[in-house]
């Protein structure tokens, strides 16, 4: 007598597990270990994944209600993509093609501003359609978890308006709402920035239960570390599970603040000390990192106009952080700003390209990793019994040809759940 289950998905050319030796994220040498199970199947019943295994083991043991053929198709885990600036208004694309030609450089706390103006612009409804729209086009792209932050509000009252926008989005994505209010120095504050730093922290009361992270941006762009740590002991004394945003554009010694406070993640790097990252690797905390933001502000491209102001030597920089032995991740950075992309699959098509890293590391850090990011990893990330049925059916046998394709959208089907949200490419009909 076999065991009856919901879902049965047989003969995958590739069943990419994303299955780790600790349970949690992959670093140093296990980054290049990743399990592939040829002609692999998966049994799933009530959400959850029953059992993972080849199809001759699967088809012994269980029978199912629905059965899906998945010959010459990768499965993997779908992705949980740990870091977005989801709820905003406006475009920067004309300030953006000035970078392109150098006619102008834009600065990242500017660009920031002016999105906090298109965004007050907007109504929630507004912000809400586009929200979705947006986790649509990260459904489509595998994604089935998402961190979502506020940020572009900067004063109180705006800030809690899009953390209730954030956290009440309608969408089956699952979306973790972080508090942002320490993006940058709100409009209001500029002559003003210990007032705006005491902003925020009247505020964190107000954004216990209705936020999963409090995020802070330790960067020579936003807070300062010092500033950074009086924000940090409040939210800490409140019980937030803390992220940084720390050293994109310069050295803030905000990584060894995050790991000191026992940060879920720091993220960006980009210039993070020594010291500091020798903090990181000694801890839980997972370092995120973003090809799509280096890409998109052409950090790999030497300037027209100052060739001395060369491109950045990024393999160096990304062989540094894995080396360190660090547990790191990938996320799109999704923003109007330093990154408009909403894909996980271009994140890791960069990472190899830009970073020089290997399939197996970039399969890792958007899946396993990146749960881990989100202290998820019990639940997500990866395929294995116990776990949430999150899963996508490519349009490609292997892994690999993930990577290698760059341009177009190769997801087939997504689950999450166990239940069928993107089939044939289109996110299906909700009711
Ligand atoms: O890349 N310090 C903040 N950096 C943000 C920028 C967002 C934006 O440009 O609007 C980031 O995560
Ligand atoms: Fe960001």
């Amino acid at each position: 007598m076999k065991q009856r289950v919901h879902t049965l998905v047989t003969h995958a050319a590739e069943l990419l597990t994303a299955r780790t030796p600790s349970g949690t994220a992959a670093r140093g040498d296990e980054l290049e270990r990743l399990e592939l199970i040829v002609d692999g199947a998966l049994a799933v019943d009530d959400g959850r994944l029953v059992a993972v295994g080849t199809t001759d083991e699967l088809v012994r043991t269980f029978d199912a209600e629905v059965n899906v053929d998945a010959s010459d198709r990768l499965v993997s885990p779908s992705f949980v993509e740990p870091h977005t600036h989801l709820v905003f208004g406006g475009t920067r694309h004309e300030e953006w093609e000035g970078k392109v030609l150098e006619a102008n450089r834009p600065t990242i706390d500017a660009g920031i501003r002016s999105t906090i103006r298109a965004t007050r612009d907007a109504s929630d409804a507004e912000l809400t359609a586009r929200a979705v729209r947006h986790l649509d086009d990260m459904l489509r792209h595998g994604i089935t978890t998402v961190e979502a932050k506020t940020g572009y509000g900067l004063s109180r009252e705006q800030e809690l308006r899009l953390l209730e926008i954030t956290r009440t989005l309608p969408h089956p994505i699952d979306v973790h709402a972080t508090y942002l209010g320490a993006h940058t120095v709100g409009p209001e504050h500029l002559d003003d920035r210990a007032g705006y730093v005491q902003e925020v922290i009247d505020t964190l009361p107000d954004v216990v239960g209705r936020a999963a992270f409090c995020d802070i941006a330790v960067d020579p762009v936003s807070f300062t570390a010092e500033e950074g740590r009086r924000m940090a002991d409040v939210a800490r004394r409140l019980g937030l599970a803390l992220r940084f945003h720390a050293d994109q554009t310069g050295d803030a010694d905000g990584t060894a603040l995050a790991v000191e406070f026992d940060a879920v993640s720091v993220d960006h790097l980009d210039h993070v000390s020594d010291a500091g990252l020798r903090a990181l690797a000694d801890s839980a905390t997972v370092g995120v990192v973003f090809p799509g933001a280096n890409f998109h502000l052409l950090d790999m491209t030497p300037s027209r106009l100052h060739p001395d102001r060369g491109a950045r030597d990024l393999p160096r920089w990304a062989e540094r952080l894995v080396a360190s032995g660090a547990a790191l991740a990938l996320s799109t950075d999704f923003n109007p700003g330093t990154a408009p992309s909403t894909s996980m699959p271009m994140a890791m098509q960069l990472a190899a390209r830009l970073y020089r890293w290997s399939f197996a590391r970039v399969w890792h850090m958007a899946t396993i990793n990146a749960a881990a990011a989100m202290r998820l990893e019990h639940d997500r990330g990866s395929l294995a019994a116990g776990k949430s049925a999150d899963f996508v059916v490519w349009d490609a046998a292997s892994h690999g040809e993930i990577v290698h394709r760059f341009g177009s959208n190769l997801v087939r089907d997504v689950y999450r759940g166990g239940q069928l949200l993107v089939a044939g490419g289109s996110v299906l009909a909700r009711s």
